[in-house]
């Protein structure tokens, strides 16, 4: 990451953990310490669920907290009947400027399709907003040695219903699914190998300034060694995001590469 043009990026998926009491406490102890010790440049967005959004963006304005705040999932339509589904505008109005968009999770558990995935993209990125593709591949693709056609697949697909200038806005971030939750993450070698594919396969698809993001078992202790790989530029973290004290530790570890601290 050192000497690199680009700020890194760590984000917080909360995922369906922390009811909006909770959230509130965990934001506002993040302002004590970013207030404290400012993050000089790393981007740090948390992604709570939908009901938490109201209260953690009007608490990260009153208290003028450096964060980001972002939605795990939006409906690719922009209104009318689809129970369940939250909009683009309706994120945008409460505050919220970022977007996740094809979580592993929603794509296994919740039939989110190849197809859905494009439309829901095209959509945050109409709207303005600031998107996180997630691609990756499963265990089996891995050990058959297909990660990286499915990877590739992946992107063509989800970028197929942008402009070039729209594409290079999205942020991409590369989560083998058998590293997330497990608590074993990919090694250094694999994010490195990953990463510049990812990175090539966007220049081709005419992506040139996308951020490439890591995710998969981030924590406080591996941080630091995979913010050193060149081809990643921040993380997206799950579990670890949900205590303040690893999350600003691993976007310390951010800081401190590009700073060329480490
Ligand atoms: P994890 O989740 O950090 O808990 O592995 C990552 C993710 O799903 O984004």
């Amino acid at each position: 990451m050192t000497n690199r043009a680009t700020r890194p990026l760590v984000m917080g998926n909360w995922k369906m953990n922390l009811d909006f009491v909770e959230a509130l406490h965990l934001v506002q102890e993040l302002g004590v310490v970013m207030h404290h010790s400012p993050l000089e440049h790393t981007d740090l967005v948390v992604v709570p669920p939908f009901v938490d959004l109201r209260t953690v963006c009007s608490v990260v304005e009153s208290e003028q907290i450096p964060l980001g705040v972002g939605a795990q999932h939006v409906s690719q339509f922009e209104s009318g009947a689809h129970t369940g589904e939250v909009s683009v505008s309706m994120l945008r109005r409460l505050g919220v400027s970022w977007v996740i968009v094809g979580h592993s999770e929603r794509r296994t558990h919740y039939a989110m399709s190849d197809e859905v995935v494009t439309a829901t993209l095209a959509t945050v990125v109409g709207a303005g907003m600031n998107a996180v593709l997630c691609v990756g591949e499963d265990e089996e693709r891995r050990q058959g040695g297909e990660y990286r056609s499915f990877v590739g697949a992946q992107l063509a697909s989800a970028l197929s219903g942008l402009s070039d200038v729209a594409r290079s806005t999205v942020t991409v971030a590369y989560e083998p699914l058998w590293a997330i939750g497990t608590g074993v993450s990919a090694s250094v070698e694999q994010i490195e190998e990953m990463g510049s594919f990812v990175r090539s396969t966007l220049d081709d698809l005419g992506a040139t300034g996308s951020r490439i993001l890591y995710g998969g078992s981030v924590t406080e202790e591996n941080a630091g060694v995979i913010a050193t790989i060149g081809t990643v530029d921040g993380f997206l973290v799950g579990g670890a995001s949900l205590r303040a004290s690893s999350f600003l530790a691993i976007g310390r570890a951010c800081d401190d590469c590009y700073a060329g601290k480490r």
